[in-house]
C-alpha cells in the first residue's frame, strides 16, 4: 500500500474520496504536518496502491488498520472525505480502541438509495464502454462549488487530473463496494471519540442535511461548514479545512 508521510508527532490519517488518490490532501500533508504525523494512504487499486483485487468498504478500512499497525501508528485521528469517510465510519466500528478521533469530511452515514444504486450500475456500464474519462466527465460538474472552476481554475483541473487517472478496474470496484456497504446510521450514537464534521456549504453530493445527521446521533461531534466549498472542501477552501482540523487537533492534544 502506498502512501505519503509528512511530519512527527500525534498521528492524523487521511483517507481519500473516489475517484481520486492521497494527491487530495497535499494542502493538508503540507500544513498540518508542522505538528502532526500525517499518513495519507492510496486505498487498494488507487493512486500508486496497484491493485486488481476487488475490495469492499470494509476491507478498505482493514487495508488501512494493517497498514497503520505496521507503522506502528496506532491510536490515530482518522480523517476521511466521501467514500474515505464511508471508510472511516466502518474502521470506527471496527477498532474503536484504535481510534482517538474521528474526522467526517463531506460525507454521510446513510447507505445508497434504490436510485442510487441504479446510478452505480450505469456508472459502471460507462466505465466499462468508455473507460475512467467518461465518470469524470460525468462527475466533474458535481465536484465542486459552481464558482469555483473560475475563480480557481488551479484547483479543478488538479482535481481533473486526478480522476482521469484512476485506473477503470478500481472505479468499477468502487462503485460496487459503495452501491453495497451499509447504512451506518445505527452505529452514530456508539461512536465514542471526539469527532469534528466539515461539510462545504457549496456541497451538492453529500449536502449539509447528511452532516448535520451525523452531528445530531455521534455524542462527542461538532459540525463546522466550509464557506465557499463544494464537495472537495480540502483542495477547495485548504485554509478554512486546515484551521478547523487544527483546532479540532489542538483540543485533543
Ligand atoms: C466520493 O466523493 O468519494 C463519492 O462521490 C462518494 C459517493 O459516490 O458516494
Amino acid at each position: 500500500m502506498s502512501y505519503a508521510e509528512k511530519g512527527s508527532g500525534p498521528v492524523l490519517v487521511l483517507l481519500h474520496g473516489f475517484p481520486l488518490d492521497s494527491r487530495m490532501w497535499q494542502a493538508q500533508v503540507s500544513e498540518l504536518s508542522g505538528r502532526w504525523q500525517v499518513i495519507a494512504p492510496d486505498h487498494r487499486g488507487f493512486g500508486q496502491s496497484r491493485s486488481e483485487t476487488p475490495f469492499t468498504i470494509e476491507s478498505l478500512a482493514d487495508d488501512a488498520h494493517a497498514l497503520l499497525r505496521e507503522l506502528k501508528a496506532l491510536p490515530c485521528v482518522l480523517a476521511g472525505l466521501s467514500m474515505g469517510g464511508y471508510v472511516a465510519l466502518a474502521y470506527a466500528k471496527k477498532y474503536p480502541t484504535d481510534l482517538r478521533g474521528l474526522i467526517l469530511i463531506d460525507t454521510k452515514a446513510e447507505g445508497d438509495s434504490p436510485e442510487g444504486k441504479e446510478g452505480r450500475q450505469k456508472m459502471i456500464d460507462s466505465v466499462r464502454a468508455e473507460g475512467s474519462k467518461a465518470v469524470a466527465d460525468q462527475m466533474m460538474p458535481k465536484m465542486l462549488a459552481e464558482e469555483t472552476p473560475k475563480a480557481r481554475p488551479h484547483q479543478a483541473q488538479a482535481l481533473r487530473e486526478i480522476m482521469d487517472a484512476c485506473p477503470p478496474k478500481t472505479i468499477e470496484h468502487a462503485l460496487l463496494a459503495m452501491r453495497d456497504r451499509p447504512d451506518r446510521t445505527a452505529d452514530l450514537p456508539s461512536i465514542a471519540v471526539p469527532t469534528l464534521i466539515l461539510v462545504g456549504d457549496r456541497d451538492r453530493i453529500t449536502p449539509l442535511s447528511n452532516a448535520q445527521t451525523m452531528r445530531d446521533k455521534i455524542p462527542n461531534s461538532q459540525l463546522t461548514l466550509i464557506k465557499g466549498a463544494g464537495h472537495m472542501s480540502p483542495m477547495e477552501q485548504p485554509a478554512q479545512v486546515n484551521q478547523a482540523i487544527g483546532r479540532f487537533l489542538g483540543a485533543l492534544a
